[in-house]
């Protein structure tokens, strides 16, 4: 509440003084601020230390008031959820988590929405110790590197209707990254991995609770490699994997501003979800893809299967042509090469 008082009254007072030099300009007398947020000084005084503490620059002079300086980038509820204007996912702040460091943020997630959290909860984490990947591996995620987060979801759906779920959470983060840097093309590697020239920058896992046909709810973590430098990565994964901040040749972007873009593409193809719109979002998988038409090796639990990657089905399965023309339908696997 401080923190957003003390930036509308820079930005209020940008547009009054226009010849304040250096960072937001000082705005907020404490007593002013006080009233306005109807506490004491010493509360004001308080909030801007755990401010100050959590990363946020404020300068402060008794006689002039308080200044903004610094937002740090760090993924805090009251600055992802700024100008999202989402209808389900982070709809309000309260639904954000928030944690410097968690094992996983699934693993947090899935605590929440035992106890009953709602659809549109989000956890996120500026470091996980024991993030996971897919096939039960693990997912580096050192502090501030990457997007960690987790979403909450809980569709009336049947179980058959999963699978085009998890395609478009991969739709969702690709139209984000096309957004934030159209010069740069993230494909859709099916079924949801997402890959810059080749390497892999995003991954996503779903988890769910169902029983029978009954879904309970679904769990989505995304991992996106942001600001990781090669030697972020693991030796054998150097060669494999990228970050935003190595395909934009160096240059360092928001993860504030990559983060609210993911959740309000995912909110707004979620919401066609919803609206049983799936020949809508199977396009735009396959706008994005850049699996289909191409020769390639799939590794599921049964076998290995080397074929033409021809089309996915409305179920979100691939269908791969062998060579004597014969066709395939995987609803699982890995494609090895
Ligand atoms: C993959 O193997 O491609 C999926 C990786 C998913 C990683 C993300 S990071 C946020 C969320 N929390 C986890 O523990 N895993 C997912």
């Amino acid at each position: 509440m401080l923190r957003i008082c003390l930036a509308r009254r820079g930005a209020d007072d940008r547009k009054n003084f226009k010849d304040v030099k250096g960072g937001l300009p000082r705005v907020s007398f404490r007593e002013e601020m006080a009233g306005e947020l109807k506490t004491s000084r010493t509360t004001i005084w308080k909030g801007i230390k755990s401010l100050q503490k959590s990363g946020y620059t404020v300068e402060g002079s008794p006689r002039l008031g308080y200044r903004l300086l610094q937002i740090p980038d760090l993924l805090y509820p009251a600055e992802l959820s700024e100008g999202l204007q989402t209808e389900i996912i982070a709809k309000s702040p309260a639904l954000i988590h928030h944690f410097l460091q968690v094992d996983s943020t699934n693993n947090r997630l899935k605590l929440l929405a035992e106890e009953g959290a709602p659809e549109g909860t989000v956890v996120v984490a500026e470091e996980q110790t024991s993030g996971k990947g897919r096939l039960g591996r693990s997912w580096v995620s050192p502090r501030g590197k990457g997007i960690w987060f987790s979403i909450l979801f809980r569709p009336s759906k049947p179980l058959e209707d999963i699978s085009v779920f998890t395609l478009l959470i991969a739709v969702a983060v690709a139209r984000a990254i096309k957004k934030k840097l159209p010069q740069i093309d993230a494909g859709i590697k099916w079924p949801n991995d997402i890959l810059i020239q080749g390497r892999k920058v995003c991954g996503i896992l779903t988890e769910l609770k169902a029983e029978a046909d009954r879904l309970h709810y679904l769990i989505t973590g995304i991992g996106l490699n942001f600001n990781s430098v090669r030697a972020d990565f693991p030796p054998e994964l150097q060669k494999t994997a990228t970050s935003i901040f190595l395909e934009n040749n160096g240059h360092p972007l928001s993860r504030k501003e990559m983060a609210g873009q993911i959740l309000r593409e995912m909110d707004s193809i979620y919401r066609k979800y919803l609206n049983n719109e799936t020949e809508e979002i199977l396009s735009l998988w396959k706008a994005h893809n850049i699996t289909l038409g191409k020769k390639i090796t799939i590794k599921s639990l049964r076998e290995s299967f080397t074929g033409k990657a021809v089309d996915i089905d409305r179920y979100g399965a691939l269908i791969i042509a062998g060579p004597g023309g014969d066709k395939r339908r995987f609803v699982a696997g890995e494609i090895i090469s």
